[in-house]
């Protein structure tokens, strides 16, 4: 289950894009889109100074709010058996497999998101960025303790000699019948698929943090999540997307979160009743 190890520097990956001008145009553009939004995005924007509240202090001010027990499944034996396998695997041998280190979520985050899947008893969850699986096998584990759910995963692995087979390497092999991956960008992919779902619970952004594609992302997704549903997004301290959306849609709780391990932030909304 260890992570191959191979690095793609810049000519090979510039040869795996130029092989999509031929086997598959689409993709071409998407990758080609996506690298220059990121080039252009880096000259124009500038990090936002959005206000954080700690990990403990959201968990209580959530409890309050909500008449959740996060902290209570914050102690589950399932978490803490997940976090120490994914521990283990994050910290082994993956700075050269196809997903830098600095892709995996910070495992606060993933803890986060078992968390609210646990309370929320969702039916479905949606996660776009998959990278080798942390949140993903995250949410899987709550998904089996709440016994009934579905997660929707949707991933535009990085241009890699055999990243296609890396893509939620990390999930255990017994959590993966309550999980569907799709292969692609977000934007290509995202409107169909949730127009085939109807309606999510929880939605999850840790794909490609632009600003166009997280505010793209949160449009998409809003008129899908149900009333009282939950939307996590990393890395939201990169711009302004996330207060941005805030703004716009006025939910009944907001906040964003530092990270433990990376000097990120992560924002959680939750969609008024
Ligand atoms: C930060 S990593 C995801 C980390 C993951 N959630 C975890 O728990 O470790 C971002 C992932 O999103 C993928 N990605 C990048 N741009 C994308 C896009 N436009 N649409 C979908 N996935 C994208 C990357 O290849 C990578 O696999």
């Amino acid at each position: 289950m260890r992570p191959v190890e191979y690095c793609a520097n810049a000519t090979t990956k510039l040869g795996l894009l130029l092989s999509l001008l031929s086997k598959d145009p689409g993709e071409f553009r998407d990758r080609l889109h996506n690298f220059l939004e990121v080039r252009y995005e880096r000259v124009r924007l500038r990090p936002n100074t959005h206000s954080t509240i700690g990990f403990n202090e959201v968990i209580t001010l959530l409890n309050e709010s909500f008449h959740w027990d996060l902290a209570g499944v914050l102690s589950e034996k399932a978490l803490e058996r997940v976090e120490s396998y994914l521990d283990g695997l994050a910290s082994s041998a993956c700075v050269n497999g196809p997903f830098a280190a600095s892709h995996n979520a910070d495992l606060e985050l993933a803890r986060f998101c078992y968390a609210v899947c646990r309370v929320l008893s969702p039916k479905i969850v949606f996660e776009t960025g998959v990278a080798y699986g942390i949140t993903t096998s995250s949410v899987l584990q709550a998904l089996a303790q709440n016994k009934q759910g579905r997660l929707y995963s949707l991933d535009l692995p990085p241009l890699a000699p055999k990243a296609d087979s890396s893509t939620g390497l990390f999930v255990p092999r017994k959590l993966r019948e309550m999980w569907t991956l799709q292969r692609g960008s977000s934007r290509r992919h995202l409107p169909e698929l949730l127009e085939r779902l109807g309606s999510i619970d929880l939605f999850i952004h840790d794909s490609l943090h632009t600003y166009a594609n997280m505010y793209w992302e949160f449009q998409a997704v809003w008129p899908y999540l149900r009333a009282g549903g939950v939307l996590i997004a990393d890395d939201v301290d990169g711009h302004s997307a996330f207060s941005d959306f805030v703004d716009l849609v006025a939910p009944s709780f907001s906040a964003v979160i530092p990270e433990k391990t990376k000097r990120a932030k992560f924002g959680v909304l939750v969609k008024r009743l």
